[in-house]
C-alpha cells in the first residue's frame, strides 16, 4: 500500500513538472476553448487588455486624445458605431460595411463591388468633431477595432505594397527610402527584401512608422478609448456577426471577406513563416520587439516564430 501511494506521489510531481516545462502550451487550449463562447471571448480579451493598461501605467485619467489615433477612427450614427481602422487588417471590409450601414445613401453590395471605399466622401471621420464632441461620442457609442497577428500583419503590408507596382508611392517612393537606409550595395535596381524592409522597420520610431506597419496598440490606442470589442481577423467570421449584433445592424447586412488582389493567396500561417524563415535570428528577435505590446496586448502566441516551429 505504501508503495502505491509513493508512486502515486512520484506521479503527480512527475504531471506538475510538465505542466511547469510546457506550460505554454496551456494557455493556447483554454483560448481555443474560449472562442466558441463569443461573449465569454470578448470579455477576456477586454479584461487582458485593460490589466495590461493598468500594469503599465497607460491609462490616463485625463483625456486627450493623439491626432493620429483620431485619424484613424471612423463614426457611423444611426448605429452608433466607431470604428478605428488598422490597415492590412480588413479595413475595406468595415468601411464597405460602414457606408451599408447609412441607409439615407441608398447604396447596395452591388453599387460598392468596383468602389474604392478609401475614396468615399460619406465615411465620417472623427477627427472632423470638436474635442467636446468626441468625448461624447466615446462615452455613448459602440467602439470596435481589429487585430491579426503582428508579424503576418508586417509580411502582408510587404507582399501588398512593395510585390506589386500599382501603388508608386510604395513600390518607388518608400521602396527608395528604405534601399538608401538598409541596401549595403548601392545597386537601386532590385526590388526590397522582406529582410531589407524588416531592417528598416526595426531602425525606425514605431511612432512615426506608416500606418501598414504602425503597431496595433500605437494606431488605436486601447488604453484611452475602452474599445467594447475587440475582433481577430483570425476568428473574423464569428466576431463580425457579434459586432454586427452588437450595433442593431439589419439581418441582411454581413461581412465578406473580400481581397483587394484577389488572384493571390493571403497572406496566412504559412506564407508568413515563409517570409520570416528568411530574417537572420537576431533581426527576427529585433522585429519581435518592436511588436511585443502588440503580441502580449491582443494575446498572440507566437506561432510564426521560424525558430521555435518544428519542421
Ligand atoms: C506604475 O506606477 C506605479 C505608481 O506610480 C509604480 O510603482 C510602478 O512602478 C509603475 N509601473 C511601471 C511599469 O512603470
Ligand atoms: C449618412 O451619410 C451622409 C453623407 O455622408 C451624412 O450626411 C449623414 O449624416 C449620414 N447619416 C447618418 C445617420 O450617419
Ligand atoms: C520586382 O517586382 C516586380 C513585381 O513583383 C517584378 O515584376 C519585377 O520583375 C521585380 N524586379 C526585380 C529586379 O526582381
Ligand atoms: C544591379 O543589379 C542588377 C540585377 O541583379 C544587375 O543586372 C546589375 O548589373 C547591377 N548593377 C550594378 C551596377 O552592379
Ligand atoms: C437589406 O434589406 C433592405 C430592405 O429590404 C434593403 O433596402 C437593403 O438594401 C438590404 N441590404 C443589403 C446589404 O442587402
Amino acid at each position: 500500500m505504501r508503495k502505491v501511494y509513493r508512486k502515486l506521489v512520484f506521479l503527480f510531481i512527475f504531471f506538475i513538472l510538465c505542466v511547469f516545462f510546457f506550460h505554454i502550451k496551456w494557455p493556447i487550449k483554454l483560448f481555443s476553448l474560449a472562442n466558441s463562447q463569443n461573449s465569454v471571448t470578448h470579455e477576456h480579451r477586454r479584461a487582458i487588455m485593460k490589466s495590461f493598461c493598468e500594469q503599465n501605467n497607460l491609462t490616463n485619467s485625463f483625456f486627450v486624445l493623439n491626432k493620429k489615433v483620431a485619424a484613424q477612427l471612423y463614426v457611423e450614427h444611426s448605429h452608433k458605431f466607431i470604428y478605428c481602422e488598422v490597415p492590412k487588417v480588413g479595413c475595406s471590409n468595415w468601411k464597405r460595411i460602414i457606408l451599408l450601414l447609412n441607409e439615407s445613401l441608398g447604396l447596395t453590395v452591388n453599387k460598392l463591388e468596383k468602389y474604392d471605399v478609401h475614396l468615399s466622401p460619406f465615411l465620417i471621420k472623427f477627427s472632423s468633431y470638436p474635442p467636446s464632441i468626441q468625448t461624447q461620442l466615446l462615452a455613448s457609442y459602440t467602439k470596435v477595432m481589429v487585430t491579426r497577428h503582428p508579424l503576418e500583419r508586417v509580411v502582408s503590408a510587404y507582399r501588398d505594397k512593395f510585390l506589386h507596382k500599382n501603388n508608386p508611392y510604395y513600390s518607388t517612393t518608400i521602396a527608395n527610402i528604405i534601399k538608401r537606409r538598409v541596401r549595403k550595395n548601392k545597386n537601386f535596381t532590385e526590388n526590397i527584401t522582406f529582410e531589407e524592409f524588416a531592417r528598416y522597420i526595426v531602425l525606425q520610431n514605431p511612432q512615426y512608422a506608416d500606418t501598414h506597419w504602425k503597431p496595433m496598440y500605437l494606431l488605436c490606442d486601447p488604453c484611452k478609448i475602452h474599445y467594447d470589442i475587440i475582433g481577430k481577423l483570425e476568428t473574423i467570421k464569428q466576431d463580425a456577426d457579434f459586432v454586427l449584433k452588437a450595433i442593431g445592424a439589419p439581418k441582411n447586412l454581413s461581412y465578406t471577406n473580400k481581397k483587394f488582389h484577389s488572384n493571390e493567396a493571403r497572406t496566412n500561417d504559412q506564407i508568413g513563416r515563409h517570409y520570416l524563415e528568411t530574417l537572420p535570428p537576431s533581426l527576427f528577435r529585433q522585429l519581435m520587439k518592436v511588436y511585443s505590446v502588440d503580441f502580449t496586448m491582443f494575446e498572440y502566441i507566437n506561432t510564426l516564430n521560424p525558430m521555435l516551429s518544428n519542421k
